[in-house]
C-alpha cells in the first residue's frame, strides 16, 4: 500500500526521503510528496505518477531543510490526483497517513458544518484539520496527535509536522505498519524496513495503539492514552530485497500470508454487526429494478465470480450467469431491462472486462465493478463501485485479491438479500459474524497448513498431471487451485466439478496422479467424499481439503489437510489456502519464477 518515510537530523532531508520513497516503489504507488521543515513554515511539494515527476518538480524548487515526511500514496479515497496525493496540509499542520479512516464521513460532515474548507477527497486531509484546530488552541503537537486519535476509527500509520514545533515528527499506529530507524544524531521512521536500510540497520518495531515523538537525539514511544512505552531496537541484517519482500521468498508467498490483513482491510467499516448485515451506501441501484445478474470477469477473477453467482443465487435469490468476459464481448449476448452487470478485475485494466462490460452498459445494463485499483478504467466506467482493499499485488499469480474478491461478492450477495426480503435476519447475522472470524481463521489455515503443504509439494513435484475436485463452492475453488499451479510451476492440471470426474477425467487417474478433492462440510460432503474414494479406486494419491477433526476423511485419504470449521458458505476463504500453498511449493521446488511466470502478465490489455 502507500508508504511513509520521515527524519530528523543534520542532513538535508529531501534526498534521504526521496531515496527511501524509492526503496518502497515495490509496494505501488500513484502518486507522491515530500513536506519540509524551512526556516518557519513547512515546504509541500506534491505530484502524480511515477516519483521521477516529483524529483523534477524538487529540481525546479528545492526543499531545504532537516526535518521532513515523504509518502507515496496507492488511492483508496479519492482518485490519483496532485490535489488527493499526501502530504496534506492544514493550518501549520502537515500530515502523511497510511490506511483508512473507518469514520471519514462523519468526521467529513462535523468538520464542514463547522466551517472548515476541505480541498481533497480523502480521509487523511481531515486528520490533518482535526490536529491543527488543536495546535491553533495552544495544545502542543504531541497532545493535538492524541486527542486526534480518540476521534479516528479504522487504522492508520501517521506521521504529522507542525511549523511551531520544527524539531520533530509526532507518529502513531493502528493496524498499519510503522517502523523508527535509530541513527547517531539523526531518527527516521517508515512504513517498511527497506526505506531505511542504507541509513540503519537499528529499529524499534511500533505495535498498534502507540505513538513516538521523532526527535534527532530521541525517540520518546508511548500509548496512546499517554502510558511511556520501553522497547529495545532490533538490529536487521536482511538484504534490500529480503527486506521488499517482508523476509519471505517470493512476493507471491509474502501475499498468500498477507490474506489475513487484506480481507480485515476489505471488511473494515462494512459489517454491520449489531444489525446483521452489511453497510453499503455507495450501492445505490435500485433493488427492485434489478432482475438478473452478469458476472463477467476473466483469469482467477472469473473464478470468484463462479463463487460469486453460488452467494447471489443461494442468499439473494437472484438469478445469475457468470461468463468469461472474452466469450461474452462481440456475440452480441443479450441484455435484459433489469440486468445488472458486476465486473470483476483485479486491475481494473483488464481489456476484455472493459470492453465486455461497456457492451452491456450500452444495451441497457447497470454495471458494479469489483476492483482493486482505484481509478483504474473499469470502475471509471461503472455506475458503482466496490473496491477490494488487498493493496498492490505485485506477485503475477492473484492470490489475496481473490480472496478479497470473495469477500465483496459475499457481502455483497449479503445486502442485496436482505434487501430483497428473501435473506433472514438469523442468517445473515450468522454469516457477518462468520465473516468477522475470517482473518483469523484464514491465520490459523496458514499456519497450520503451511509445513504440510510444503511436505505434499516435496512428494508430489514430479507429478506430470494433477486433478483438483470440488462440488458447489468447492468448485471455483477447484478451478483456482488448478490454474495457481499452471501458472507457477507448468505442471498440467485440471479442476473439475466433481460430480462430472465420471464423464471424463476419471480416464486420467492412474497411480501417479495426485487428486486433490475439497471436502468441506457442507451439503455436497457424502458426495464429495465418495468421488474421493472412487480416484482412490482407481490408484490415484489422493489428498483431501477437509475440516479440522474430520475423522471419515482423514480414513480414506493419503494425506489430509485440514481447515478450520466455518459457515459452509465461508469455506472457500479456507480451502483455497492450502491449494494456493501447495502450488508455490511445487513451484519453488521446481525452481520456475515464481512472481513472474513465463508468458504470463499481471494486467493483460490485450485482446
Ligand atoms: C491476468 C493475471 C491473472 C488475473 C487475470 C485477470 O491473467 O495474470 O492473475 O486473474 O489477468 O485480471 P484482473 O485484473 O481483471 O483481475
Amino acid at each position: 500500500m502507500c508508504g511513509i518515510v520521515g527524519y530528523v537530523g543534520g542532513q538535508e532531508c529531501a534526498p534521504i526521503l526521496l531515496d527511501g520513497l524509492r526503496r518502497l516503489e515495490y509496494r505501488g504507488y500513484d502518486s507522491a510528496g515530500l513536506a519540509v521543515h524551512s526556516r518557519g513554515k513547512i515546504d509541500v511539494l506534491r505530484a502524480v505518477g511515477k516519483l521521477r515527476n516529483l524529483e523534477g518538480k524538487l529540481r525546479e524548487v528545492p526543499l531545504a531543510g532537516t526535518v521532513g515526511i515523504g509518502h507515496t500514496r496507492w488511492a483508496t479515497h479519492g482518485r490519483p490526483s496532485e490535489v488527493n496525493a499526501h502530504p496534506h496540509q492544514a493550518g501549520d499542520v502537515v500530515v502523511v497517513h497510511n490506511g483508512i479512516i473507518e469514520n471519514h464521513t462523519a468526521l467529513r460532515k462535523q468538520l464542514q458544518a463547522s466551517g472548515c474548507e476541505i480541498k481533497s477527497d480523502t480521509d487523511t486531509e481531515l486528520v490533518a484539520h482535526l490536529v491543527s484546530r488543536r495546535v491553533a488552541g495552544g495544545l502542543p503537537l504531541e497532545e493535538s496527535v492524541r486527542a486526534t486519535l480518540s476521534e479516528l476509527e479504522g487504522a492508520y500509520a501517521i506521521a504529522v509536522l507542525s511549523v511551531k514545533e520544527p524539531n520533530r515528527i509526532i507518529v502513531a499506529k493502528k493496524a498499519s505498519p510503522l517502523v523508527l530507524g535509530l541513527g547517531e544524531g539523526e531518527m527516521f521512521c517508515a512504513s517498511d524496513i527497506p526505506a531505511l536500510l542504507p541509513y540503519t540497520r537499528d529499529m524499534v518495531f511500533m505495535e498498534d495503539g502507540e505513538m513516538a515523538v521523532i526527535e534527532a537525539d530521541k525517540v520518546t514511544l508511548s500509548t496512546v492514552e499517554g502510558q511511556p512505552v520501553e522497547r529495545e531496537a532490533k538490529r536487521i541484517d536482511w538484504s534490500p530485497m529480503m527486506a521488499e519482500k517482508a523476509g519471505y521468498k517470493h512476493f507471491m508467498l509474502k501475499e498468500i500470508f498477507e490474506q489475513p490483513r487484506a480481507i480485515e482491510d476489505t471488511l473494515r467499516g462494512r459489517l454491520d454487526r449489531e444489525g446483521g448485515d452489511i453497510y453499503g451506501t455507495e450501492f445505490e441501484l435500485d433493488v427492485a429494478e434489478i432482475k438478473r445478474v452478469i458476472l463477467l470477469a476473466c483469469g482467477t477473477s472469473h473464478h470468484a465470480a463462479m463463487a460469486g453467482r453460488y452467494y447471489l443465487e443461494g442468499l439473494a435469490r437472484i438469478p445469475t450467469v457468470v461468463e468469461l468476459a472474452s466469450e461474452f464481448r462481440g456475440r452480441d449476448a443479450v441484455v435484459l431491462p433489469g440486468d445488472l452487470v458486476i465486473a470483476v478485475s483485479q486491475s481494473g485494466e483488464t481489456l476484455d472486462t472493459l470492453i465486455a462490460a461497456r457492451e452491456a452498459k450500452e444495451k441497457g445494463a447497470k454495471v458494479l465493478s469489483i476492483a482493486n485499483v482505484l481509478g483504474s478504467a473499469i470502475p471509471r466506467m461503472s455506475d458503482a463501485v466496490f473496491y477490494t482493499h488487498a493493496g498492490p499485488e505485485i506477485g503475477v499469480a492473484s492470490t489475496k485479491c481473490f480472496t478479497t474478491q470473495l469477500a465483496n461478492l459475499l457481502m455483497f450477495s449479503i445486502w442485496l438479500g436482505r434487501r430483497r426480503d428473501v435473506l433472514s435476519a438469523e442468517k445473515s447475522a450468522a454469516l457477518v459474524e462468520g465473516l468477522a472470524r475470517i482473518p483469523q481463521q484464514m491465520a490459523e489455515a496458514l499456519k497450520g497448513t503451511r509445513q504440510l503443504c510444503a511436505n505434499l509439494a516435496r512428494r508430489y513435484v514430479e507429478a506430470r498431471d494433477v486433478l483438483f475436485l470440488g462440488r458447489g463452492l468447492s468448485f471455483p475453488i477447484a478451478l483456482e487451485g488448478a490454474l495457481k499451479l499452471k501458472e507457477i510451476s507448468y505442471v498440467h492440471a485440471e479442476g473439475y466439478a466433481a460430480g462430472e470426474m465420471k464423464h471424463g477425467p476419471i480416464a486420467l487417474i492412474d497411480s501417479k496422479v495426485p487428486v486433490l478433492v475439497l471436502l468441506p462440510k457442507d451439503e455436497h460432503y457424502e458426495r464429495s467424499l465418495s468421488n474421493l474414494e472412487e480416484a482412490k479406486a482407481r490408484d490415484a494419491q489422493v489428498i483431501g481439503i477437509a475440516t479440522e477433526g474430520d475423522e471419515e476423511a482423514r480414513e480414506v485419504s493419503h494425506n489430509l489437510v485440514e481447515i478450520p470449521a466455518s459457515l459452509p458458505e465461508l469455506t472457500p476463504f479456507l480451502t483455497v489456502i492450502p491449494l494456493q500453498l501447495y502450488s508455490y511449493y511445487v513451484a519453488d521446488f521446481k525452481g520456475t519464477d515464481v512472481d513472474q511466470p513465463r508468458n504470463l502478465a499481471k494486467t493483460v490489455t490485450v485482446e
